[in-house]
């Protein structure tokens, strides 16, 4: 048994991705011309904050898939020490302190600026057992991700913008152990951070996983 498999947090999971599931942003009326901003957006640095905020309302969470897999590494490294980059209503989040738990605890570091998702992630969390785990750091993260952060850290979820895959792991990197594993989730609408944990040079082994995930481990 595990603490993601039994409840509260299984009945939990499973009504967070039926809500997730019946959702769809790209054919909500009240969002038109989002599919086509979302190509753009989803390349650009700037205009993050306002495309974001209109989806405040949807969890956009990782895939059941990907949250299996995130618990399945962070178990399976001994994982004591997570940041996230991008919480929403912290589907992801559950999953990586439900490693934390059955890994004897740890800490996981998540950010967020949307507040109305920064309150949902925590009651999600107080509902799942695991809030005592998370530290929810309200604000941009190339600001909240810039200070105080553990050493060393064991795993990198990158779920936020995705143009900013690049600098959050910048900010992140020099913590990160050797060995230490980051998952980016829809790594492909970032060409330049695949460039670089894909470069032989880079200090990373990287390949893609399943469909949607870039996994990657700091070698150095
Ligand atoms: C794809 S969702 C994250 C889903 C979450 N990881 C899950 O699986 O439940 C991306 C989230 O990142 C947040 N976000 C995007 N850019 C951000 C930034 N620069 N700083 C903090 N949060 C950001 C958005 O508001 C959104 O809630």
């Amino acid at each position: 048994m595990t603490t993601l498999s039994t409840a509260p947090l299984a009945p939990l999971l499973d009504r967070l991705f039926e809500v997730d599931a019946a959702a769809s942003p790209a054919t909500n009326p009240a969002l038109p011309g989002l599919v086509e901003e979302r190509e753009h957006v989803m390349r650009s640095k700037t205009g993050y904050l306002d495309f974001y905020g209109r989806l405040k309302d949807f969890p956009l969470a990782v895939s059941r898939e990907t949250g299996a897999l995130l618990y399945m590494l962070a178990r399976s490294t001994g994982a004591r020490t997570i940041v996230e980059f991008g919480t929403s209503f912290g589907i992801s989040t559950l999953h990586l302190a439900a490693a934390l738990r059955d890994n004897g605890g740890g800490r996981l570091i998540t950010s967020e600026f949307e507040p109305s998702k920064v309150a949902r992630a925590r009651k999600n969390l107080t509902e799942g057992g695991l809030i005592d785990l998370v530290e929810i750091r309200e604000g941009d993260a190339l600001k909240t991700l810039s200070v105080d952060l553990p050493k060393p850290i064991d795993l990198l979820l990158l779920d936020g913008a995705k143009a900013l895959y690049t600098e959050v792991l910048s900010l992140v990197e020099s913590r990160l152990r050797p060995g230490a594993l980051i998952v980016a989730d829809n790594a492909d609408f970032c060409p330049e951070y695949l460039e670089r944990v894909r470069s032989t040079a880079g200090g990373y082994m990287s390949t893609p996983f399943a469909e949607d995930v870039e996994l990657s481990m700091r070698i150095g």
